[in-house]
């Protein structure tokens, strides 16, 4: 039978509101397929804290490493304002153990409709369309920092074995095109000795491994303007280090509407079948080991009041469905449901809106509509 066991991490505020809707999709997904979700639940973030006096427990670690997959909420809010650790800390800490070094964030519309809340003009990025894949276990964020009264420093610093594994990650989710998607590779060579290396190891790779994908350079800052200028330009896969990815990835996110809608997933080897993406980071049911959380933090300023956008932690539960259980079927409805609720009643869809659309609609009128979606296009 399809499914495997998830550890799930609802977090801090919003976490917990929109995890529980995303689950009665799961939910449905289990009665209409016969799949089964095996579901342990703990904590991670302020609501650790407030228990365990940490982030993250040992135990929970360990739990991560165990399952093929962990579904994770969001963790932080202002009254952990000066909490040793602070609760961000926890996921940083799950990344870095369960080795998921690639994190995926889609930048495209999750239905056409949504042209008109994009900053930038549709002519422009209509039709945009890419992956971006940060590496999410190396570079500043971790390594020996030295954190004195006068003095800060974080060394930015990358290995051969970091820099390949996450260049075969670009490379196999390239492959999965017809034909394979170019592949962008995102540094700042011109200036740093760690993205020379970068740059000549992800070339090696390539060269090697995928030799029907075309590879180009493109340095971080130059990007960061054509991400606004011309981003259906960069349709395809983008790779970078860690804080390149996190800042150019909240921008590219940001091209395609609200926070509430935007997924992610954080990997721990290379999607699909085996031959292309080899066996590095496989579960137990043939998968990948993942992370998945909505782009979006806690949204302290609306929790508690049922208004929360579920549709991030929905289109993550996609992601873990087609990523660490290969239920490509079912993450393709989720996809749709979406779609089919956000869409304009002109469209034949739902014009579903929630506040940060600048709707009426609540987290529980938009999970109904989206359960409603699913149960119909799982019967179809
Ligand atoms: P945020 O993403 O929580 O909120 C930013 C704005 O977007 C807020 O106005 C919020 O109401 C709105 N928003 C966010 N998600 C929404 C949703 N699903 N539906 C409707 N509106 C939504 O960012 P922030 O306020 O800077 O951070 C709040 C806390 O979350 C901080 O402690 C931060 O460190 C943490 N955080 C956690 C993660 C994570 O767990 N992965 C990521 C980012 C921020
Ligand atoms: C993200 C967030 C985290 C990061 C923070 C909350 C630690 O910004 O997931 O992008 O910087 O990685
Ligand atoms: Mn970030």
């Amino acid at each position: 039978a399809k499914g495997g066991k998830i550890l799930v991490l609802p977090g801090d505020h919003v976490g917990p509101e929109v995890v529980t809707e995303a689950l009665k999709i799961l939910d449905i997904i289990e009665e209409e397929t016969g799949s089964k979700f095996e579901r342990e639940f703990d904590l991670c973030g302020g609501c650790s804290l407030d228990k365990h006096k940490d982030s993250v427990t040992e135990a929970v670690l360990k739990k991560s490493t165990e399952v093929d997959a962990v579904f994770f909420g969001s963790a932080g809010g202002p009254e952990w304002g000066h909490s040793q650790p602070n609760p961000e800390s926890g996921l940083l800490r799950i990344r870095h153990r369960m080795q998921i070094f690639a994190n995926f964030r889609p930048c495209k519309f999750a239905s056409k409709a949504l042209l008109a809340y994009s900053p930038i003009k549709p002519e422009i990025v209509g039709g945009v369309d890419f992956m971006f894949i940060r590496e999410n276990c190396g570079g500043a964020y971790y390594g020996k920092k030295i954190e004195e009264e006068d003095y800060g420093c974080d060394p930015w610093e990358y290995s051969r074995y970091e820099i390949e594994r996450v260049a075969r990650v670009a490379g196999a989710l390239a492959m999965q095109s017809d034909p394979p998607a170019p592949v962008w590779s995102v540094d700042k060579a011109n200036v740093l000795a760690n993205s020379r290396v970068w740059r000549r190891i992800v070339k090696e790779v390539f060269d090697k491994e995928f030799p029907q994908v075309k590879l180009q350079n493109q340095l971080a800052d130059s990007l960061a303007l054509l991400l606004i200028t011309k981003p259906t330009s960069f349709n395809g896969v983008l790779v970078s280090d860690n804080t390149f990815g996190d800042i150019l990835s909240d921008e590219s996110g940001g091209l395609t509407g609200s926070l509430g809608l935007l997924p992610s997933a954080s990997l721990a080897g290379p999607p699909g079948p085996a031959e292309i993406g080899g066996t590095l980071g496989r579960n137990s049911v043939g998968g990948v080991v993942g992370l998945y959380e909505p782009v979006h933090g806690s949204a302290p300023d609306i929790s508690g009041k049922g208004l929360a956008n579920p549709v991030g932690q929905v289109l993550s539960l996609a992601m873990m469905l087609r990523y660490s259980f290969n239920m490509h079927r079912e993450a393709d409805i989720v996809d749709k449901a979406v779609e089919t609720v956000l869409d304009t009643k002109a469209d034949g869809g739902m014009e579903i809106r929630t506040g940060d659309l600048g709707g009426k609609a609540g987290t529980k009128e938009m999970s109904e509509a989206l359960q409603s979606t699913v149960r119909k296009l799982l019967r179809q």
